[in-house]
């Protein structure tokens, strides 16, 4: 079995011997003893080589990010990290590195020009095992909830979430669009399935350059038959708790190695959600000092006022018809406004979920593509939906990214992402 520096801080491995591979954080030189700082997936270890030790030579040859494997003993010493220390008895060097480029203080904009190598950061280590244990917690969900993991196309022949952010791309002798959501084929699937969800890469060619949105995001898409509006938020709810449960019971040191106030995040599991109208965020904005009318669209600005005072999420419900793309069902008692609902995390971060429930009868979708302006044509199966044997379904889509980066507090999307892609980065 593997052995980790996590494992070996433990009272049974004093006075034993234990080999470990790793990276150098780094590494204090002296006459008599030497300090190397060990670093592996689970944390970081001082190992010391003295003067005297047949390891000293190989030791001192050693520079920052160099790759080893070492063999030593475990001592218990109050003075280091962790309350254990490695006595080195034997180095194995697999590469010696050249003078690392990151150093402390770095702009962001450097540190993600060099991404590949600040990956490996013991922050952005706890960052990606935070999503980790994010996204296992959303199958573990929705598989234990009855529901089907399943697949929609990236390449597609049109819109879902409008035109605007649509990214195209040559495909053969036609345009072809990047997906901006499984949502109309999950429209079909739900059909023979029922319940079903996916977790798959959404792609949007987003003008707005903000803290929040990225070309290239992580989407955990549900759809459910025989399902209304308020089905859909009661199992948003259950989910996005069942998530913070796990990442509390999993990640208990990564939260502390960010500074993240657990509590606040054990209060998001225990109390209910909150539910606002359109028109009662609205309220609720002005009274924040915002000047909104009735008709404004949310964007992030007025997400982050809204939502900095809160302290669990709030959905925003049944908004006007005109802020929402034409899939929404309309209120059949205020057909002015949908059977919509985004869920809004607290501290300032702003929708999270987008859902609703979905036209379900001919008529409906043909007036509703019209009022968009969106041509019959290109929806023709997606009609043939509501013609033949339509039902009630609803569903909705996460942002897995954006969901981390609240659990994490951190002030922007990309630090979440592996090799975040905006408007500016595509390297590396
Ligand atoms: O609100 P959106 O656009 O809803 C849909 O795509 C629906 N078709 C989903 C569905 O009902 N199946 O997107 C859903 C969520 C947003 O709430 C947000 O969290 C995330 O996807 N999102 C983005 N995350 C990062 N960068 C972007 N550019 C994003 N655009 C949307
Ligand atoms: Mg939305």
């Amino acid at each position: 079995m593997d052995v980790y520096i996590k494992d070996i801080k433990k009272q049974e491995w004093e006075g034993k011997e234990v080999t470990l591979n790793g990276f150098v954080n780094s590494i204090r030189k002296g006459k008599n003893n030497s300090f190397l700082i060990l670093r592996d997936p689970s944390g970081t270890l001082q190992c010391v080589s003295h003067a005297s030790d047949k390891t000293f030579e190989d030791v001192n040859k050693i520079t920052r990010e160099s790759s080893v494997k070492i063999t030593g003993s475990i001592k218990k010493d109050d003075r280091s990290e962790g309350g254990y220390e490695l006595h080195i008895t034997g180095i194995e060097i697999y590469s010696i590195a050249e003078p690392f480029p990151l150093k402390k203080g770095h702009k962001k904009v450097f540190l993600f020009d060099n991404r590949h190598l600040w990956i490996r950061s013991p922050k952005t280590t706890a960052i990606m095992k935070i999503r980790s244990t994010v996204f296992s917690a959303i199958h573990e969900f929705f598989i234990s909830n009855g529901f089907y993991e399943i697949q929609s196309p990236s390449f597609v022949g049109g819109s879902v979430e409008g035109g605007a952010t649509l990214f195209e791309t040559n495909y053969f002798d036609k345009k072809a669009y990047l997906t901006q959501s499984w949502q109309l084929y999950a429209e079909a699937m739900v059909d023979s399935l029922w319940k079903i969800y996916t977790v798959a890469p959404s792609f949007r060619a987003e003008k707005s350059r903000t803290w929040r949105h990225l070309t290239e995001f992580w989407h955990a898409e549900a759809e459910m038959a025989f399902k209304t509006n308020e089905d859909a938020m009661d199992l948003e709810e259950k989910l996005i708790k069942y998530i913070i449960k796990e990442v509390i019971a999993k990640n208990e040191d990564e939260l502390r190695l960010l500074k993240r106030d657990t509590k606040f995040l054990e209060n998001v599991v225990n109390r209910p959600f909150l539910r606002m109208k359109y028109e009662e965020i609205i309220d609720l904005a002005n009274k924040n000092g915002l000047k909104l009318e009735y008709g404004a669209d949310l964007g992030a600005d007025e997400e982050r006022i809204i939502t900095s005072k809160l302290d669990v999420p709030v959905f925003s419900i049944n908004y006007p018809i005109a802020l929402k793309p034409f899939y929404h069902k309309p209120d059949p008692k205020d057909p002015k406004h949908v059977l919509c609902s985004d869920l809004l995390a607290p501290e300032g971060y702003g929708e999270i979920i987008g859902g609703g429930q979905r036209v379900d009868d001919k008529e409906t979708l043909l007036k509703r593509l019209k009022e968009e302006g969106l041509d019959e044509k290109n929806y023709e199966w997606y009609i043939d939906l509501r013609r033949y044997g339509a039902i009630p379904h609803s569903g909705f889509g996460l942002g897995v990214d954006r969901l981390v980066m609240w659990i994490c507090k951190l002030p922007h999307i990309m630090y979440v992402v592996p090799f975040p892609r905006t408007p500016r980065r595509l390297n590396p």
